[in-house]
């Protein structure tokens, strides 16, 4: 499948078989590709909370709109973005900085000079934390929603939730702020989709300010 195919598949479905299970096959599938995506520095600061039960995702479903999609997916992925991920002491950052010592692109005595890039760049406040996670995490979750249409998958993209009651009910840890949900599954058969949406033309999009 080609992009242009891929880009113009995707869509946000609202009506998912729930008698269509997805593989962990394939659901580790769509995680390692997704996985791919850039990042800061390769940080990667994202994670993902997997629901199936249907249970939980009714427990999350009454924390977001009451969204009937949250419990007809059969998996809905909890999008985090991890504020701390540019931080040293990180099991990540350590990770990488080993990874990039090994690679040779990076010298022991470029230490500093790392983590003082990563720590100027993302941690000069609150905001800045919270930019380079979600931006970051953003790119991963659009990942998963191309990688998902590769694979046969659907997906919806939502923000339409209780954040901190989110938080509260899956015990997230303070450090992550949630971009978003995303149910992933297979489109309920017999259902026509609308038309595609509109979309900003190349002139809409182009901006300039400074003549
Ligand atoms: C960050 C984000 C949050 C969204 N939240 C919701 C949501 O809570 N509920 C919903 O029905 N759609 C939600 N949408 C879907 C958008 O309405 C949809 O992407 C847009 O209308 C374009 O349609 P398309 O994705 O089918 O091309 C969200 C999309 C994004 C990117």
């Amino acid at each position: 499948m080609n992009f242009k195919d891929v880009s113009t598949q995707r869509r946000s479905i609202n009506f998912f078989d729930s008698d269509r299970d997805v593989s962990e096959e394939s659901l580790n599938d769509l995680i390692e590709m997704a996985a791919r995506a850039p990042s800061s520095f390769n940080l990667q600061p994202w994670n993902l909370i997997v629901l199936r039960d249907q249970n939980e995702k009714e427990r999350l479903k009454a924390l977001a709109w009451d969204q009937p999609k949250v419990v007809e997916a059969p998996v809905v992925l909890i999008v985090l973005a991890d504020k701390s991920g540019w931080a040293e002491g990180h099991e990540i950052v350590e990770k990488n900085w080993q990874q990039m010592l090994d690679s040779g692109s990076m010298t022991a005595e470029q230490r500093e000079w790392f983590l003082n890039a990563a720590k100027s760049l993302y941690d000069w406040s609150p905001e800045a934390n919270l930019a380079f996670a979600v931006k970051n995490a953003g790119f991963f979750a659009m990942s998963l929603m191309y990688a998902a249409i590769e694979l046969g998958l659907e997906s919806h993209p939502m923000d339409g939730f209780d954040h901190e009651g989110v938080r509260k009910e899956f015990k997230i840890p303070d450090k992550y702020w949630v971009p978003l949900l995303l149910p992933i599954g297979y489109r309920k058969p017999g259902l026509e989709l609308h038309s595609a949406k509109w979309r900003k033309t190349k002139n809409e999009i182009v901006v300039s300010f400074h003549k």
